[in-house]
């Protein structure tokens, strides 16, 4: 686990006058480290609460809150898919909270509010896709994918990485989404074939798109966005929608039940779904939707209109039931199998 308290003597220096008494505030973080501290430093500025962080994917969270629960150590969770964060609703490990700035939100990022009985609401939607490295492509005289159903092909032996849905949300809604595509028992074939081809399964979602960066692996199962993050940066990435359709995220942000700052952690709330707050992802080069009405869509962002995205049912995908027997079946019938 990667904690740090985010209290250098220059933030120290810069906080209002008296606002060194505000208390502290644990969150939980499930995007990328830059924005993690990026809304840690500026939280922190602005209200004198002393925040610490601790990043982990969306899966390891969840289990950790559920390991927590008797013993609640974080007080909210920011960011990471959806499914985890209705999980952790649906067992009593999120509170229920009604922001005053809900009003000020997309449909979706409401919905997923109401969905959970407030216990959680949407910060930024993201759609799935891939990431390839076109330089490491052509050397293998490899094309580009453009479908899912490219991926499984023999041409790709070894080529391909996805995370592992336990730990990872990212491959978790890459699973549910080609179950949605293609029916359950066709996409267990699709993922048995697959797995032929995956080099890797890391912990982190974005551990995939990262090694295309680096020329590890060729293709990786990636958030579009998080593929902009890397070309951006100046590695060679390029991003495909696929054209079957495909599923998106709705990252989530949820306040632990027996949060010690609860107080605290409502103030986050109400400042994380401000535009402002929400403009500190753009800012630290991060391009998921924003879920106010009012923070701007970075140019370079993937757009939703021109992406073909599927009906994904959060409801029952973000079910304990449903993601606990999915992921057991994807332990059996694929990861334990040999290639
Ligand atoms: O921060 C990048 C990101 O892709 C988010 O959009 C997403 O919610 C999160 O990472 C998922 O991370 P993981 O797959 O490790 O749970």
């Amino acid at each position: 686990m990667r904690a740090l308290v985010v209290m250098s003597l220059a933030a120290l220096l810069m906080l209002p006058v008296g606002a060194a008494a505000q208390g502290s505030l644990n969150v939980y973080c499930s995007v990328q480290a830059e924005w993690c501290q990026g809304i840690a430093t500026e939280f922190q500025r602005q209200t004198g609460i002393k925040v610490a962080i601790s990043q982990k994917g969306s899966g390891e969270t969840l289990a950790q809150v559920t390991a927590e629960a008797a013993n609640p150590r974080g007080d909210v969770w920011f960011g990471g898919t959806g499914d985890p964060h209705l999980q952790a609703a649906e067992q009593n490990l999120t509170l229920p909270y009604k922001s005053p700035n809900l009003d000020k939100l997309h449909d979706w990022a409401r919905r997923q509010a109401e969905q959970s009985g407030y216990k959680t609401v949407g910060i930024y939607a993201g759609a799935l896709g891939f990431g390839y490295n076109p330089e490491l492509l052509q050397k293998r005289k490899l094309a580009p994918p453009a479908c899912w159903k490219d991926l499984p092909k023999a041409e790709y032996k070894d080529e391909i990485q996805i995370a592992n849905p336990n730990s990872s949300g990212t491959a978790y809604v890459a699973i549910a989404t080609i179950v949605q595509l293609f029916g359950e028992d066709e996409a267990f074939r699709y993922l048995k074939q697959l797995h032929k081809n995956v080099n890797q399964y890391p912990r982190s979602g974005t551990g995939p798109i990262k090694a295309v960066a680096r020329g590890e692996t060729s293709i990786s199962i990636s958030f579009l966005h998080d593929g902009v993050t890397e070309a951006v940066a100046g590695f060679p990435v390029k991003t495909q929608a696929p054209c079957e359709g495909t599923g998106y995220e709705i990252g989530s942000l949820s306040i632990i039940k027996g949060a010690r700052s609860l107080d605290n952690a409502k103030k986050f709330v109400d400042w994380a779904l401000t535009a402002p707050a929400q403009k500190i992802g753009a800012d630290n080069k991060q391009f998921q939707v924003p879920s106010n009405l009012e923070a701007k869509l970075p140019p370079q962002a993937p757009k939703f209109a021109e992406i073909k995205l599927i009906n994904y049912d959060f409801a029952k995908y973000g079910s304990k039931a449903e993601r606990k027997r999915l992921l057991e079946r994807w332990e059996k019938e694929v990861n334990s199998q040999p290639k």
